[in-house]
């Protein structure tokens, strides 16, 4: 066996390891904890401190990755730094736009390896990044690095007590006495830039008999972009909160060595708004903050856009069936998914109002004069005011059904060969809020 060390350190993180969730529920955990022993405020202040500080947070959607110490100490990581194949490279996540390395707690160190992208499983390869796969660099037995490389087994390695785990397949344990797999961090490349896509997301595999196998995964999501999209020029922008929780279940029953079938559901709640922003108070929750528009014919407008503030949740729920079956040179793969959308959109609506102002007309002369003049006059030439009446809430199916044969034609010639039916219905509106009009439709 031969051990390669990915890194001098070999500090034991301090502390439970929190896999899922933001800072905010970090920082409610401990408050709650403090105030349960009866600490003063000091220790609080302390508690606070450190959760607000950006240096202590777990990896944040979008942050980059930079080497934690030697002579590269804080240059960014690209893929064409991390050999491929192994060994692993640990990393400290950086955020970008401060470039603040999030060094504040060694339970924030990451390990990134690049590996053939056709080894990794398709749960693991749609978290990557060209062949790119993070996960947490701190084991789940007692916290210790996971600073090792097993390169006979092509396995990250916790020197600790002997840990091992597929980096191929979300690092499910492949040897010693971890209870579970290290949590995963989605990637994604931006300007060339390895990316954090989510926060670490964790997963349970439960091996239920020699066949069966059930695993199940839950994901959380929260961050806000600032500044993201309305009228710069005008001093009225918006932000984007986005929150995201996902749950998957998946049952696998081996019936064969050819034969393997695969259930899957999942239900996932995404939300996000676009409000806020250079009017902090201005959500979709409370509209009547919302400054009143104002609109020059001209086509200078000031104050919110009138679409503005907006946003929605959509509900997806899943089920989906997958079998594979061996057969000489060919695999055969089937499945069938269905997908049920239930998207609830806040309607724009304009409470505070929008008015327009148009040329001060000189006598017997249309469309003259100036619309900014009438706006220091207060000429109004319209006014409109919109109050939702209901929100809008499509609902629709998709239906996909799909076959393929992986035929090995020979031992350096591999045919994928696959059709595959997709069906997206109409949407129709929960309450049956929603009219259509037919040009074929016979007038009764
Ligand atoms: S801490 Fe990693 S195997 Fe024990």
């Amino acid at each position: 066996m031969r051990l390669a060390r990915a890194t001098p350190s070999c500090e034991a993180p301090q502390g439970a390891f929190v896999t899922l969730g933001a800072a905010s529920q970090d920082r409610r955990t401990l408050l709650k904890a403090a105030l349960g022993l009866g600490l003063g405020l000091s220790f609080l202040e302390v508690v606070s401190a450190r959760a607000e500080d950006p240096r202590m947070l777990r990896p944040q959607v979008g942050d980059q990755f930079v080497f934690p110490f030697g002579d590269r100490e804080g240059q960014i990581i690209t893929p064409e730094d991390l050999p491929l194949g192994g060994p692993q490279q640990l990393a400290y996540p950086m955020d970008p736009r401060g470039k603040i390395v999030r060094n504040g707690s060694t339970l924030n160190q990451v390990v990134l390896i690049r590996l053939d992208p056709t080894e990794l499983t398709d749960d693991t390869r749609a978290h990557a990044a060209e062949g790119v796969v993070a996960y947490s660099a701190v084991c789940t037995h007692q916290q210790c690095p996971v600073s090792m490389w097993q390169a006979q087994a092509k396995a990250l390695f916790c020197a600790c007590h002997g840990s091992e785990f597929d980096p191929r397949d979300r690092a499910r344990v492949v040897d010693g006495p971890a209870p579970r797999r290290l949590p995963m961090l989605p990637l994604k490349m931006v300007g060339g830039a390895l990316t954090a896509a989510g926060e670490f997301t964790g997963r349970v595999d439960v091996q239920l008999t020699n066949k069966d196998r059930v695993s199940a995964r839950y994901i959380f999501q929260q961050n806000i972009l600032t500044g993201a999209t309305g009228r710069f020029a005008a001093g009225a922008w918006v932000d984007i909160p986005a929150r995201d929780q996902q749950i998957a279940l998946d049952w696998t029953r081996t019936f064969s060595n050819q034969l393997v079938n695969q259930l899957r559901y999942s239900f996932s709640r995404a939300g996000f708004g676009f409000e806020g922003g250079s009017f902090p108070t201005c959500t979709q929750a409370n509209i009547f903050a919302c400054p009143t528009g104002i609109t020059l014919q001209s086509g200078v407008a000031f104050g919110i856009q009138n679409n503005l503030p907006q946003g929605r949740i959509i509900n997806n729920t899943q089920v989906q069936d997958n079998a594979s079956l061996t057969r000489g040179r060919h695999t055969f793969k089937t499945g069938y998914e269905i997908l049920r959308a239930r998207a609830n959109s806040l309607v724009n609506a304009q409470p505070s109002g929008r008015y327009w102002f148009g040329g001060t007309e000189s006598p017997f002369t249309p469309n003259t004069g100036n619309d900014f003049a009438s706006f220091l006059l207060g000429s109004v030439v319209r006014a409109d005011f919109t109050k939702n009446l209901a929100t809008w809430l499509p609902r629709w199916w998709d239906h996909a059904l799909y076959f393929q044969d992986d035929w090995k034609v020979a031992p350096a010639l591999t045919l994928n060969l696959g059709l595959r039916w997709q069906y997206e219905s109409p949407f129709n509106t929960k309450y049956g809020q929603q009219s259509q009009f037919s040009p074929d439709a016979i007038d009764p």
